[in-house]
């Protein structure tokens, strides 16, 4: 899905103006900034409501302005993004030393992705620069994987807001530091660990002490309002029945239709292939969120790859 020039000229005149311009890309959208604009991005962490200490990613449109950015691309770091750019990945590198502490959080690191949604493209191809832009939510809330739920978070708060419809993967980008010897997943995602290791041999999974500063991975985040429970398969319908006997109203996402199930509860099934699970789960969750309930029980999903980056989402929006 492409966006018109009048479109892309009004997000790039929003960016050089230093405001802020939500936009899609394959994973979540996101709201971007100038990433050489300390005050255009002080608006992000402003609207989000999140603490500057959370860095963010900076995007760009292409290999050839990585040097803007990093001071150095270690060879497994070239690798996988010669392997997986554009795309679902985000790498940590050392930084320039002109970008933005903003940005940064302060540290030696910058994350930098480049994305392959074509809307993305032509933004970031017509900006010429890096746009500095975290998920378009709130934070600690459910990503916005479709336009409307970036108007749900923010309003009219954003400048522009491009419309390239539903993101195809649905969770937020994988992402790898490589600032050790060995590359580390600090978030799972669509990229996964398999596909990583082929490519560059050993990789470690999940932050260690010296690891940088990841708040997709605080324990709680990605969360509905409502209280979320993960719930084995075999105790679901039990579960939820009972619940809803004691009047309350329950919501459930499930991969599964209901075996017999009472009036006061919603089910949403989302079906058993993963691809698709993960596409639509923030919208489900959403749904869910907003269906009047009490309750919201998630059926537990496989202990399977293809389902880890879901199960990683789902423990987080678990946990308060
Ligand atoms: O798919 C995605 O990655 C989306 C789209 C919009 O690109 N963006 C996204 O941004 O999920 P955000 O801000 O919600 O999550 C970015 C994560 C945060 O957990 C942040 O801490 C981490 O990247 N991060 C950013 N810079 C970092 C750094 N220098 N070191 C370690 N983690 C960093
Ligand atoms: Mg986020």
């Amino acid at each position: 899905m492409r966006a018109t020039q009048t479109e892309i000229e009004a997000a790039v005149d929003a960016l050089r103006d230093g405001d802020l311009v939500a936009f899609p890309t394959e994973t979540v959208y996101g709201l971007g900034a100038n990433a050489s604009d300390p005050e255009a991005v002080g608006k992000v962490f402003a609207l989000k409501q999140r603490p500057v200490n959370h860095p963010l990613i900076v995007h760009i449109d292409d290999m050839r302005f990585l040097k803007r950015w990093v001071s150095e691309l270690p060879p497994k770091a070239e690798q996988l993004a010669k392997a997986f750019w554009p795309g679902p990945l985000t790498l940590i590198l050392p930084k320039a030393p002109q970008v933005l502490d903003l940005v940064t959080g302060g540290q030696k690191s910058v994350a930098i992705r480049i994305p392959s949604h074509p809307m993305a493209r032509q933004l970031l191809d017509a900006f010429g620069g890096g746009i500095a832009a975290p998920s378009a939510n709130r934070f600690g809330r459910i990503s916005a994987t479709r336009p409307e739920h970036v108007r749900e978070e923010f309003g009219d708060a954003v400048r522009v807001i491009l419309d390239g419809g539903e993101s195809q993967v649905g969770l937020e980008s994988t992402i790898v530091s490589c600032l050790e010897s060995t590359p580390r997943v600090l978030r799972p995602g669509a990229v996964t660990l398999t596909q990583l290791r082929k490519l560059v041999g050993d990789v470690e999974m999940g932050p260690s002490e010296d690891s940088p500063r990841a708040p997709g991975s605080l324990a709680s985040h990605y969360a509905p309002l409502t209280p979320l429970t993960l719930v084995p398969d075999a105790e679901l319908d039990q579960m939820a029945t009972e619940l809803s006997a004691g009047g309350q109203r329950i919501a459930v996402l499930a991969q599964r239709m209901p075996k017999d199930i009472g009036p006061l509860i919603t089910w949403i099934n989302a079906g058993r292939r993963p691809l698709a699970f993960a596409h639509d789960l923030y919208a489900n969750l959403r749904a869910l969120d907003s269906a009047g309930c009490e309750r919201i029980l998630v059926q537990d999903v496989p202990a399977e790859e293809t389902w880890s980056s879901i199960r990683d989402r789902l423990r987080r929006a678990a946990a308060r």
